[in-house]
């Protein structure tokens, strides 16, 4: 099964991704994830990428492509993987669609987690993400039960810097912007698949297992 996840900057698709990765056994590749981890052992993609993230922009599409079709070329996405912030513009989808072509494959799902854009920056605002596994809680709808530490490495938790309100706003208008586009582009394609992303985090999770099927 091979899955991409749409929605606004902090709707919930890593937390969504996470759970569908974990119940279907497939992997779960966030674009965030592998620059933040970048970021971290000081490679030269990852400050590239620091001076966009940042700023709330997007790392340009020819350091983001290339990764992630090499990425799924590895053996643990055999079985399908699931896409959590990517594609994130017309170009990266139509990249995305061109590699599956000539593998004879497509995408099965877009699904899209639908939240308001009021209450995105207050969400943001409540997220802390692990320094060390990249674990993401909210402190009061999803809180570790460590308190400022990871339930899983035991590493620090922080609130990120692109999740400080003024760089939301703007992440959020790249979205619109950007990313917002692709809602049509999948729905051309029949796959695209809403789910309202304001319920509690497993209602979402019931909606979209219920699209995917047992
Ligand atoms: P990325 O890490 O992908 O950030 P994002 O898309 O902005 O998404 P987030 O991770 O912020 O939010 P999310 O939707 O995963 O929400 P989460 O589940 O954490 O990208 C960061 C940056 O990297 C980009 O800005 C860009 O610069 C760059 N980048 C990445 N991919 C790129 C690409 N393809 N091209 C170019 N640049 C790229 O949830 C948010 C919070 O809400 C959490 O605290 C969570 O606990 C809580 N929560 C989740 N669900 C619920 C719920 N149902 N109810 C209440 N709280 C909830």
């Amino acid at each position: 099964m091979k899955i991409v996840m749409l929605g606004a900057p902090g709707a919930g698709k890593g937390t969504q991704a996470k759970m569908i990765a974990a119940k279907y056994q497939i992997p779960h590749i966030s674009t965030g994830d592998i620059f933040r981890a970048n970021i971290k052992n000081g490679t030269e993609l990852g400050k590239k990428a620091k001076s966009y993230m940042d700023q709330g922009l997007l790392v340009p599409d020819e350091l983001t492509v290339d990764l992630v079709i090499d990425r799924l070329a590895q053996d643990d996405c055999k079985n399908g993987y699931i896409l959590d912030g990517f594609p994130r513009t017309i170009p990266q989808a139509e990249a995305l669609d061109a590699a599956l072509e000539k593998l004879g494959e497509k995408m099965d799902y877009a699904i899209d987690v639908d939240v308001p854009d009021e209450n995105i920056v207050s969400r943001m605002s409540g997220r802390r993400a692990c320094t060390g596994c990249g674990a993401t809680y909210h402190i009061v709808y999803n809180p570790s039960k460590k308190g400022e530490y990871c339930e899983v490495c035991g590493e620090k938790l922080i609130l990120r810097d692109d999740d400080k309100p003024e760089t939301v706003q703007k992440r959020l208008n790249v979205y619109h912007d950007q990313t917002q586009p692709l809602i049509d582009y999948y729905t051309k394609q029949s796959i695209l698949r809403t789910v309202d992303g304001t319920q509690d985090m497993n209602d979402v999770f019931a909606e979209i297992a219920k699209i995917l099927g047992a």
